[in-house]
């Protein structure tokens, strides 16, 4: 996702109260942050926050941090969470390859919503269920891993079932449509503008012990 640079990100980033600016600073302290000792999820790649703002307001038990990478889209993100801000939703802006500097076992799950497929076979390391990132979410796991992925895109569903099995992971739970199942779903940006294409979204729940 490319929005058009957002005039002075910079400085609403900066006013944000709960975008956390130093996160390398909280490493393995995550839940003092919260105030609690609370589950924390991580959502890698937000995009512009309304998963993340729903699953916040259903799940007050539970802490959330959205990571993304774009300034532009934060800001977004921003504008749509700003009015309700709940105590448990912070984000962070930054790549997922310096996820393993900002955590320390501390994250229980992790959502992959409509990740970047990266379909050429030559930028498959870039797909984030990829050889390239497990290893960066077992660093960040606590001793529960649990990765939720949804997509439309069948490709990358097949290599990320195919990356989290090879890598120990078991598929507990999976939909090729989603929307006809009793699974819990909270909408993504991209999952709404697909369904109202008539798209089916792929579905799948991977737990490591
Ligand atoms: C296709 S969009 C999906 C956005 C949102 N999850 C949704 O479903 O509406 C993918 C998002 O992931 C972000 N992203 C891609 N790779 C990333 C990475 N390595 N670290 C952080 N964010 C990333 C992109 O900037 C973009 O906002």
């Amino acid at each position: 996702m490319r929005l058009r640079n957002v005039k002075n990100a910079t400085s609403i980033i900066e006013n944000c109260s709960f975008v956390i600016k130093n996160p390398k600073e909280y490493k393995g302290q995550y839940n003092k942050l919260f105030n609690n000792e609370n589950d924390i999820h991580l959502e890698i790649g937000m995009g512009k926050g309304s998963f993340l703002l729903d699953m916040a307001l259903k799940h007050p038990n539970i802490n959330f941090i959205g990571i993304e990478k774009y300034d532009s889209i934060v800001c977004r993100a921003i504008q749509k969470i700003e009015p309700i801000s709940p105590s448990n939703l912070k984000i962070i802006v930054t790549d997922a390859l310096e996820l393993a500097d900002i955590f320390s076992k501390e994250i229980t799950t992790i959502y992959l919503n409509f990740s970047d497929p990266w379909p050429k076979k030559k930028h498959a390391k870039r797909r984030l269920t990829s050889i390239t990132f497990l290893p960066i979410y077992d660093n960040i796991f606590k001793d529960s891993k649990t990765i939720i992925q949804k997509t439309d895109n069948i490709s990358l569903f097949e290599s990320s079932i195919i990356s989290l099995s090879k890598y120990g992971y078991t598929i507990e739970d999976i939909s090729l449509d989603l929307a006809n199942t009793d699974i819990e779903n909270s909408l993504t940006e991209y999952e709404q503008k697909f369904m109202n294409q008539g798209a089916k979204i792929n579905y799948l729940k991977a737990v490591k012990k």
